[in-house]
């Protein structure tokens, strides 16, 4: 049976670390019975989470914005991968806008909809202690897919990479990456 994986992109830089990782991930994937669909954000209009808790009244949200597409694949999907460089320690503000939009899932009506799905992190990052560095997202992304029920089945760093392309001086890296995609059946 094929499976319906979700890439959310939320790097900032045009062909930087993340996106290169990203299309690596794809690759591997190919022939693996996989079908991809990958969305950058940055190319996506979603407006802020406003919190007028129309969510929680009414089962909808009160912005018709990409987010609706996005909402539709996420509950299409049998894993989602999110992708983001570490900005400050946490996620680019991208991702964040749209993580905020999550809160359409945070109310027993809305919730079964992804409870039970799976996610995977991707995380390239300049510092080199990754332990260290990455203390606040791990939190991070722990209490929120605990909220929304969804199982984070690997955070994955790819650390000591800060330049645009510099990952594709990680000859390692790139071959992760394609491994990452080649497995992703298997989660
Ligand atoms: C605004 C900003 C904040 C950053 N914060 C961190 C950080 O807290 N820790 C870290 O290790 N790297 C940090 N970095 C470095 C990026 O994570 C790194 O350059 C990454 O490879 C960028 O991925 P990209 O090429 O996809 O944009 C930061 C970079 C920027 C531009």
């Amino acid at each position: 049976m094929v499976k319906n994986i979700l890439i959310v992109n939320g790097a900032v830089r045009v062909v930087g670390n993340t996106d290169i990782l990203v299309n690596k991930i794809t690759e591997g994937s190919l022939n693996t019975g996989t079908n991809i669909t990958i969305f950058n954000l940055r190319d996506k209009k979603i407006s802020n989470c406003i919190g007028c808790y129309q969510c929680r009244k009414k089962s909808t949200c009160s912005f018709q914005d990409d987010m609706t597409d996005v909402r539709g694949a996420m509950e299409k999907s049998d894993l989602m991968v999110f992708a983001s460089p570490l900005y400050w320690c946490g996620v680019t503000g991208l991702m964040k806008t749209f993580i905020d939009r999550l809160f359409f899932y945070y109310h027993p009506h809305t919730k079964p909809l992804i409870s039970g799905k799976k996610a995977l992190i991707i995380t390239p990052m300049n510092q080199k202690d990754v332990a260290h560095e990455s203390e606040v997202l791990v939190e991070f992304y722990n209490r929120l897919f605990n909220c929304l029920k969804v199982k984070i089945v690997d955070m994955i760093f790819f650390s000591d990479i800060m330049g645009k392309k510099a990952v594709l001086n990680r000859p390692d890296y790139l071959k992760r990456a394609y491994s990452i995609g080649k497995n992703l059946i298997n989660w």
